[in-house]
């Protein structure tokens, strides 16, 4: 009897490595209109209009849909972005969310700039406040014509030390914070509802969900 050789080997699939994920590609909302959110972004803040993008079929459900996909750029290559859908768009969308719900920030560099930011802001008819001190950061607030709350922030010039004292110390307070409030989050939200991490994914249900490739 001959040695086996390495065709008789079941087919091994190819591991590959994770590495790391980076960089922020981009945030995306759906706006109630294109032109008003342009305006926003590039004329208002200034960022690039780096794409526009017509699209007739829902992402991953393959359902005949239209809708803009638009994408700013920042100067340092990210984008933020929206979804302009003519045929599913309601006022409710657009409520204002709270700071705390949702909110996005982008990075300017000395206080002028930023009491500067806040001046052109209002002169633009969009109300704006602050600097507000958080201590590593000092920012104002707006919201865009969708709801969107943008915020500017400046860096404060201890930021690297602050950053790096609460980075050590970062997962003991999570700990005792955990600790602290479970049994207020449990009376709010219920055990079952509390812990969210992780479903059984042999029930979850994938059939109707178009995907590219088959072996990934
Ligand atoms: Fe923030």
């Amino acid at each position: 009897m001959s040695e086996p050789t390495s065709q008789d080997k079941p087919q091994e699939k190819p591991t590959i490595a994770r590495k790391a994920v980076h960089n922020m590609h981009h945030t995306a909302y759906r706006c109630r209109d294109a032109e008003q959110t342009r305006w926003f972004y590039e004329d208002v803040l200034g960022f690039k209009l780096a794409a526009a993008m017509v699209f007739d079929e829902e992402p991953g459900a393959a359902k005949k849909r239209e809708y803009m996909h638009l994408f700013f750029q920042t100067t340092d290559g990210n984008f933020i972005a929206f979804f302009d859908v003519p045929d599913d768009v309601e006022e409710k969308m657009f409520i204002a969310r709270h700071g705390f719900d949702q909110h996005i920030a982008f990075e300017v560099d000395s206080l002028e700039q930023l009491k500067a930011w806040r001046r052109h802001i209002n002169k633009m008819g969009r109300p704006c406040f602050g600097p507000i001190d958080h201590g590593f950061v000092h920012s104002i607030y707006m919201y865009d014509p969708n709801g969107v709350q943008v915020e500017l922030t400046l860096k404060d010039k201890n930021y690297d030390a602050i950053l790096a004292e609460d980075s050590a110390k970062a997962h003991d307070v999570l700990k005792e914070w955990t600790e602290r409030t479970r049994a207020q989050k449990l009376e709010r939200l219920q055990a079952d509802m509390l812990d969210q991490r992780g479903i059984d994914m042999s029930k979850a249900d994938f059939s109707k969900v178009k995907q590219e490739g088959a072996q990934s």
